[in-house]
């Protein structure tokens, strides 16, 4: 005998994509919305970065925030996978964690489109990019969230859900005033090479504005859950 399952939880599609007028809307928003106000934490990651990599954006520092823009999703995945076995035998929640492992791993995605995104752009514009500052530093400062994620999420999820939060905000801030500073990216087309994957936009400015809206959209996402940071 063959079993249909009529539903099964998808992974979301993404954050939505915009067209170009609700994309400038979306940047000047973000322009006239303050930054939040950032914890200690989040600035020990904040301040070395700038230090490293400019205060100013640029596509290999925008990379280099990518390899750890997803590292909060591993950990809260990887926490989520422990709790689903704790609680096996209590289905109706254990699905209902489930939900939240499968939302942990779309963004996870998103943010590897972003960092794909910002490589291939790095590429393209023949930015130079070393051992110590483009793979040894991030792996380091990943590593440190990493630990960091996982253990807030086990004593205060939300703590963890909030220095995302912070996290995604900077990243918001960051993306849309590069646009803003670097009008000549209007110009510059959108190359397209993860478009089937990612869509395709205009111009690399409304690319850079996309990103920066789903950076948004992860920034809502969790401090949406930290309205309910434990899962019942
Ligand atoms: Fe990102
Ligand atoms: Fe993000």
């Amino acid at each position: 005998m063959t079993l249909t399952i009529d539903h099964r939880p998808e992974a979301p599609s993404g954050p939505p994509k915009l067209g170009p007028a609700e994309l400038r809307r979306a940047q000047q928003e973000t322009l006239d919305t303050p930054r939040m106000n950032y914890s200690l934490l989040a600035t020990m990651m904040f301040k070395p970065v700038d230090l490293l990599y400019g205060r100013q954006g640029s596509f290999t520092k925008f990379a280099m925030l990518e390899i750890i823009a997803r590292v909060p999703y591993q950990a809260w995945e990887r926490m989520g996978y422990w709790a689903v076995h704790r609680h096996a035998g209590r289905s109706a929640l254990a699905t209902r964690i489930f939900e939240r492992i499968v939302e942990a791993r779309a963004d996870q995605d998103n943010e590897q489109w972003h960092l794909l995104i910002m490589q291939d752009l790095v590429q393209r514009h023949g930015h130079r990019q070393t051992w110590l500052l483009h793979k040894a530093a991030p792996w380091l400062i990943a590593f440190f969230y990493y630990h960091v994620s996982w253990v807030l999420f086990l004593v205060r999820p939300d703590w963890s859900y909030r220095l995302n939060a912070e996290f995604e905000d900077h990243a918001e801030h960051e993306y849309m005033t590069f646009v803003a500073d670097n009008p000549h990216l209007e110009l510059t087309p959108d190359p397209g090479t993860y478009a089937e994957q990612y869509g395709r936009h205009g111009s690399v400015a409304d690319l850079l504005r996309q990103i920066g809206h789903d950076e948004r959209t992860h920034k809502l996402d969790s401090l949406e859950s930290m309205r309910e940071p434990r899962v019942r």
